[in-house]
């Protein structure tokens, strides 16, 4: 587990762009936290250091409840907030999305077990006060264990 505090918006979009570094298609990133805790701010951070240019509009998908982009791979951005039912996690072609080397961001992904299972790192973000949010990342198998070791890396001096 790596616990930080982000002082401000600016880091926690560049915590999410050096975490974006060492994704690879296939992973799914699970946000949790309360409304406005910064888990589509994190989002948007990783969505551009995976390549997509900053002039690109990354909001929330509450509403579509599913966004894609091209960066250097396939990314889906997915908010379960709305979701009632496992099927409708189907509907939204997600395990498609993965099959095609997409890595995919999951608000609120503790919801369904089916993507929580294949989660292999949990962003739990939280308001400390004002600017200030507190982060966990737990990472969930080998897999997770690899991106905390390589984000580890990237954030030492
Ligand atoms: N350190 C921070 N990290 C992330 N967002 C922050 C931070 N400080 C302030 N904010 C603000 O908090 C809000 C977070 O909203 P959002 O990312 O949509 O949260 P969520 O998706 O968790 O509901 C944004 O308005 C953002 O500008
Ligand atoms: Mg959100």
């Amino acid at each position: 587990m790596l616990e930080l505090r982000l002082d401000d918006e600016a880091a926690t979009l560049a915590l999410a762009a050096a975490l974006a570094e060492v994704l690879e298609g296939g992973d799914v990133v699970g946000l949790e936290g309360g409304l406005g805790a910064g888990k589509t701010t994190f989002t948007r951070g990783a969505v551009y250091g995976l390549g997509v240019p900053e002039e690109t509009a990354v909001t929330s998908p509450t509403f579509a409840l599913l966004h894609q982009y091209q960066g250097r791979v396939p990314i889906g951005h997915a908010d379960f907030y709305r979701l009632n039912e496992e099927i409708e996690i189907e509907e939204l072609g997600l395990d498609e999305l993965l099959e095609n080397g997409a890595v995919l961001f999951v608000e609120w992904g503790r919801k369904f077990t089916e993507m929580a299972d294949r989660t292999v790192l949990w962003v739990d973000l939280e308001i400390v006060s004002g600017d200030a949010r507190r982060v966990r990342l737990t990472p969930r198998g080998v897999r997770g264990d690899a991106i905390i070791t390589a984000l580890r890396q990237r954030l030492s001096p």
